[in-house]
């Protein structure tokens, strides 16, 4: 069900201070913790003395003391004392996980920890970069995290979905998309041209007129999603790659099974206009928060209905290309992963 060799998101950084966080991955108990040091670790939620969550614990300079007898553990899951004891057993240890921050973003690995190379992370410099203004976000959502892949890729069900949002035209209904397979993922594109600007952009960029609207998607395994959408004045050149009468927004979707049922949805819209206006941020946070919980009402409820998150005998329609070519891609993956 789940690929694990490979980068998962658990926690945006400033998420992560002088408190344990206990968040379960791919039906794994973790608690990630950040250490005087500032190193982050990443162990099994489960104390090997007496099965204590150390989530119940506390930060004790460089190491996790677990809250039930105060035994400590660094960010590798080695046990280093034991109060009231000289030698702590060889043995005293628990399970850590590679983790790796980038982007403002802790990443997990939950696979082959001799696999996990930092450098396979997905460049997206638009999360923490100072040329960027970010506002990130986080939901849960009680659903399987491939319905939600599903509805990033596919960019029709905006005018039926969010029409309170970023809905703008009809015609987004209904335009072609061309989806493309790369080594690591897909990607899926369209351009609607001289189209009513949807609201939440209408307000953010100060449209009057019709737009040149792009919506540019890109799926990486197993399950990072981010889309360069924006609008410009119509005909002002913009599908030529003149974007100076227009706004771009980064949309970033970083999404993580917390079960087959559940999800964890980090998101967060980036812009590169209005560095310092609060004002504009606000909008921007809240408008992405409104949109995302307006798919998340139909991903719980699709999921109501197709308790094994599979689309086994479903009709496809031929704006699903995109979302399917990633499933497929997902699923191969899987099963050479679990190949004998
Ligand atoms: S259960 Fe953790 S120290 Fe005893
Ligand atoms: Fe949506």
């Amino acid at each position: 069900m789940f690929l694990r060799n490979g980068w998962y998101t658990a926690l945006w950084s400033h998420e992560l201070r002088d408190k344990p966080v206990a968040k379960t991955f791919l039906n794994e108990k973790v608690v990630l913790f950040r250490n005087a040091a500032g190193e982050v670790g990443a162990l099994e939620d489960c104390c090997c003395h007496r099965a204590a969550p150390l989530s119940l614990g506390e930060i004790a300079g460089d190491y996790l003391a677990c809250g039930y007898h105060g035994l400590k553990f660094d960010v590798d899951g080695k046990c280093v004392e034991i109060p009231g004891q000289v030698q702590v057993p060889s043995g005293a240890r628990v399970r850590s996980y590679p983790v790796a921050e980038k982007w403002n973003v802790v990443w997990i690995w939950m696979g082959d920890a001799a696999k996990a190379d930092p450098a396979k992370i997905p460049d997206m410099p638009w999360l923490s970069e100072p040329t960027w203004a970010a506002t990130p976000g986080r939901l849960h959502v009680k659903s399987n995290y491939q319905f939600i892949i599903d509805n990033l890729l596919d960019f029709t069900h905006v005018a039926h979905v969010h029409k309170r949002t970023i809905a703008g035209d009809p015609r987004e209904a209904t335009e072609p998309m061309k989806a493309e397979r790369l080594n690591d993922g897909i990607r899926v594109s369209r351009w609607l041209l001289d189209v009513k600007p949807p609201p939440l952009f209408a307000k953010a960029g100060n449209f009057q007129s019709n737009v040149d609207r792009w919506q540019f998607a890109r799926w990486h395994s197993p399950s990072v999603v981010y889309l360069d959408v924006g609008c410009a004045k119509a005909g002002t050149g913009a599908p030529e790659g003149d974007r100076s009468h227009g706004i771009s927004i980064w949309s970033t979707h970083l999404l993580t099974p917390e079960t087959e049922l559940s999800s964890h949805y980090m998101f967060c819209f980036s812009r590169d206009f209005s560095l310092e206006d609060a004002d504009m941020s606000k909008l921007l946070y809240e408008g992405s928060r409104a949109t995302f919980l307006e798919d998340v009402d139909f991903l719980e409820a699709v999921q109501r209905n197709r308790v094994d998150g599979s689309l086994d005998g479903l009709v496809h329609i031929s704006a699903d290309a995109a979302q399917l070519q990633a499933r497929r891609m997902l699923g191969s993956m899987i099963s050479a992963e679990q190949a004998p």
